[in-house]
């Protein structure tokens, strides 16, 4: 277990062995941070969340209440990730076995997930496993993410499809500007 003595724990949060939670980050009340999971600095894990085992989550990262990362995920850093999101990790699910037998562990696939720098993912919105999200992507609430999404693109709807292209700062970008910042940074589809 490596906590930092500058993170924060509400008393009510289960945080198993093994955690690593940087420093500055809070985790609120009835959270649920599953064994080997780590989180980084300056995070905030709202009520209720639900980080699951050995999932990674970076520096800056604001997940809402009750969301759930589950199992297959990671998350770099500067992401959000909105109320009551599901990350799935199966993408097949069953509960038993064709004969009602109990699963094992080797009786399911876990699909791996990532969600890159400043990404953002909207309030109730489900992302299916094995999908890459781009850095700096916005994600509209209640969309379901069955495809990668590019870098800086706003997808929305069910399935989720490209619908415009985003700035850094959240923004719609018009021709190649952004109406907030101006110029777009370097590494936007846009740039010019
Ligand atoms: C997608 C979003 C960023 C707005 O995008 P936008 O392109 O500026 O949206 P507009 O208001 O111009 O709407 C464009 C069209 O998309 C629709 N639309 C907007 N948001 C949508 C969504 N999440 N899902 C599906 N359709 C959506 C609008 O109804 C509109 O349709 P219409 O042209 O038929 O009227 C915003 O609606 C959203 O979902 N933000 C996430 C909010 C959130 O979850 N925050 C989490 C913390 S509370
Ligand atoms: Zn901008």
């Amino acid at each position: 277990m490596s906590i930092d003595e500058k993170a924060f724990v509400h008393d009510s949060a289960l945080v198993e062995s093994a955690v690593t939670i940087g420093a500055d980050s809070k985790i609120w009340h009835d959270a649920h941070v599953r064994t080997r999971a780590t989180i980084g600095a300056r995070c905030v894990i709202g009520k209720g969340v639900f980080i699951d085992f050995d999932v990674v989550v970076g520096d800056d990262c604001k997940i809402q209440n009750y969301a759930c990362v589950y199992h297959g995920v990671t998350l770099a850093r500067g992401v959000f990730v909105g109320p009551h999101v599901v990350f799935t990790n199966d993408l097949r699910p069953r509960a038993t076995n064709p004969d009602f037998g109990l699963l094992g562990d080797g009786d399911w696939e876990v699909g791996l997930t990532t969600v890159n720098s400043g990404a953002a993912i909207g309030a109730n919105s489900t992302i299916v496993a094995g999908v890459n999200i781009g850095a700096w992507a916005m994600i509209g609430a209640g969309a379901v993410v069955t495809r990668d999404v590019a870098p800086y693109s706003l997808a929305i709807g069910n399935p989720a499809r490209h619908h415009a292209w985003v700035c850094r700062c959240g923004r719609k970008v018009e021709d190649a500007r952004c109406e907030r910042c101006g110029d777009l940074p370097s590494d936007h589809p846009l740039y010019q």
